[in-house]
């Protein structure tokens, strides 16, 4: 590679067009742009978009990043998502999992054309024809309102073998395409027959909202109850999340995602105006469904079935979850200098408790007030799972109690917080009538025991600019890098908010972690996902070389060279706001005057954060001088 997909899709993407899409106040003002913060509440815009360093930089909640960062913070996702959708948008291509061919692509458009046509037959046949009548009852006596029938395209295939098949063919849709898209079925004769017959039709959209397949539900007791459509080129039933079309504003605008069970559970959440709520389709939540969702927000409550064997199906979702859920995963030594690695759970999830036998399509119906409340009071996932797991333990039965300490296990380790984790320990110590001290002796040996650890064999032979002039915040890392057993003081120092290369931000993260603390340069490396593993090889390598230093000079390097980056950053932020300030005058906008005078003010007072002794720097601002 002669230019890293990360430089490539940086140089693609314009900051401004990236952020623009999501700060609709973003105005032109002088050299820059300037809106209302998408981090922070705010009602005069501090947040400023520079198009020439293709940064931006909020001065009210101090974040700040490259198109990666904003992306990262925005979309709340990891470093590696961010770049994965953003090089899609740029037209560039990751080298890992290779692209589909253009062929593919095409079918994959038809299909959803095809589902797309028949999800309006069904509808039309729901509404407007006499062999809709079944179907047409059965919505009236679900009470499902004619708004949520068109919401979600609710329809009903007719009973009979080739409705769908003629009415396809009077399109010129061939009964072979009508199987691909997954609408017929195949005789062993060769011929074709409609796939739904006499069953009221969910269309299945996935995120974006193309409809890809369907959910049929049967008349009454008919078996099966629902009838999905079979995998096809488009339709996964394991990586589609109900609903997600229509919830995603939602979602993002609180903070919350709900997710039911059932179809019907989320049309008649919408229906009473919840509309954070999807559903999982049934099984439990496997890894790419939590992917999507965590894409809106990373606070997840699960309203899932009433019943003992639900509430064990919601703890094995639960489990696969944890495991999807790791966006941060962190090296963690083992004394044969060996690494594991270990997830750390990113999201809040918890639990909503229906009782009763009651399904949330239910609960809503009789107590549409009380929803919100039934959610706000959703368990901890941790307490949850404690308690359902020492539930019903016999105390003087060892082997139950080994059992549950063994399958919790796994759970604690991954909580992101020591505080908590600690907790928790001694909950399940108490539970269980046990000593803490047995707990965390049995979490370390189920450490060194592990399971198959995903170490990621040799190094990468990378991409390494050698030629790349190196920021400052580069030659930072790289130091803290290479060097990182020496446990430098300067790393809590670090304002990980003017960190702008959104992978400098979670190496530092990563060395901030102390189950880092043994590891330095190449071996921190094998910890990494391969993007990241990229840039932190090319980082070493630009410091590689360099002659025998004593720690004590190390030390003192990286403080100058945090000092310099610091210093750099004030110099740009201040530059841009007296820039802004002379505007702000020109135009007569005292309101703005006063408001880029604060603004001064606040940098001025956060510059000191860097370098307690006053500066040259220092000293100018204060004589309001302009940079
Ligand atoms: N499901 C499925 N196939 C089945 C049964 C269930 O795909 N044979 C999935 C469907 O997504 C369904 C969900 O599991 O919506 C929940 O199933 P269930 O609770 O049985 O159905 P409800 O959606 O509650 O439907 P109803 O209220 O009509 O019983
Ligand atoms: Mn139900």
């Amino acid at each position: 590679m002669a230019r890293d997909a990360v430089t490539e899709v940086r140089d693609r993407i314009d900051v401004v067009d990236l952020v623009q899409g999501y700060v609709p106040s973003l105005k032109k003002a002088g050299a820059n742009f300037k809106g209302l913060c998408p981090f922070h509440n705010e009602k005069t815009p501090s947040f400023i978009v520079f198009p020439d360093s293709q940064n931006f930089h909020c001065f009210g909640c101090g974040k700040g990043g490259d198109i990666f960062t904003f992306y990262m913070l925005v979309e709340n996702v990891e470093f590696r998502e961010a770049l994965k959708e953003l090089a899609t948008r740029a037209g560039v291509e990751l080298e890992v999992g290779a692209a589909r061919p253009p062929e593919e692509k095409e079918k994959q458009q038809r299909l959803i054309e095809v589902n797309e046509l028949a999800a309006m037959w069904f509808n039309h046949i729901l509404l407007n024809t006499r062999h809709g009548e079944a179907g047409r009852k059965v919505v009236e006596e679900r009470g499902i309102s004619p708004e949520m029938v068109n919401t979600f395209k609710l329809g009903f295939a007719p009973e009979s073998w080739d409705a769908l098949l003629n009415f396809l063919a009077s399109r010129n849709i061939s009964a072979e395409l009508a199987a691909e898209a997954g609408l017929a079925s195949t005789r062993d004769s060769g011929g074709h027959y409609d796939r739904f017959r006499n069953r009221l039709m969910f269309p299945i959209r996935d995120r974006e909202g193309n409809t890809v397949g369907f959910g049929g539900r049967a008349l009454g007791d008919a078996q099966p109850k629902y009838l999905n459509t079979a995998q096809t080129l488009i339709f996964d039933k394991s990586s589609l999340v109900y609903a997600l079309d229509l919830a995603k504003d939602a979602i993002r605008e609180q903070d919350q995602v709900v997710v039911v069970e059932g179809y019907m559970d989320a049309i008649t959440a919408h229906q009473f105006g919840y509309r954070n709520v999807v559903a999982s389709m049934g099984t439990a939540l496997t890894e790419p469904q939590v992917a999507q969702i965590k894409r809106g927000s990373s606070r997840i409550v699960l309203a899932l079935d009433a019943d003992a064997a639900g509430q064990m199906a919601t703890l094995r979702g639960l489990e696969t979850m944890t495991d999807a859920l790791d966006a941060e995963i962190k090296p963690v030594p083992t004394p044969n200098g060996l690494l594991r690695f270990e997830r750390k759970l990113k999201a809040d999830i918890s639990i909503v408790q229906l009782t009763g036998g009651k399904d949330p399509d239910e609960y809503i119906r009789q107590h549409p007030e009380s929803w919100p409340e039934l959610v706000r009071t959703a368990k901890p996932f941790m307490d949850f799972t404690i308690d359902l797991l020492t539930r019903n333990i016999d105390l003087s039965d060892p082997e139950a109690k080994s059992e549950a300490v063994r399958r919790i296990i796994p759970l604690l380790r991954q909580i992101p917080d020591s505080v908590k984790e600690n907790h928790y320990t001694r909950l399940l110590a108490r539970r269980l009538d046990i000593s803490e001290q047995v707990i965390v002796s049995e979490k370390r040996r189920s450490t060194l025991g592990g399971k198959s650890a995903a170490i990621r064999a040799g190094l990468k032979p990378g991409a390494v600019e050698k030629t790349r002039r190196r920021s400052t915040e580069d030659y930072l890392v790289a130091l803290l890098l290479q060097h990182h057993q020496l446990n430098f003081p300067v790393l809590e120092q670090i304002p990980i908010d003017d960190i702008h290369d959104a992978r400098n931000r979670e190496i530092i993260e990563l060395l901030k972690d102390p189950s880092t603390n043994e590891l330095q340069g190449d071996d921190l490396i094998i910890a990494m996902d391969d993007e990241l593993a990229d840039h932190a090889e090319a980082l070493l390598d630009s410091i590689r070389g360099r002659p025998e230093q004593f720690p004590s000079n190390i030390l003192a390097e990286t403080s100058q060279v945090l000092e310099k980056l610091g210093r750099e950053r004030f110099t740009f932020l201040m530059r841009q706001l007296h820039q802004n300030l002379q505007e702000a005058r020109q135009a007569n906008d005292a309101e703005a005057t006063e408001e880029l005078k604060r603004q001064i003010a606040a940098l001025t007072e956060r510059r000191s954060r860097y370098d307690p002794a006053p500066s040259p720097y220092f000293r100018d601002t204060r004589t309001k001088q302009t940079y």
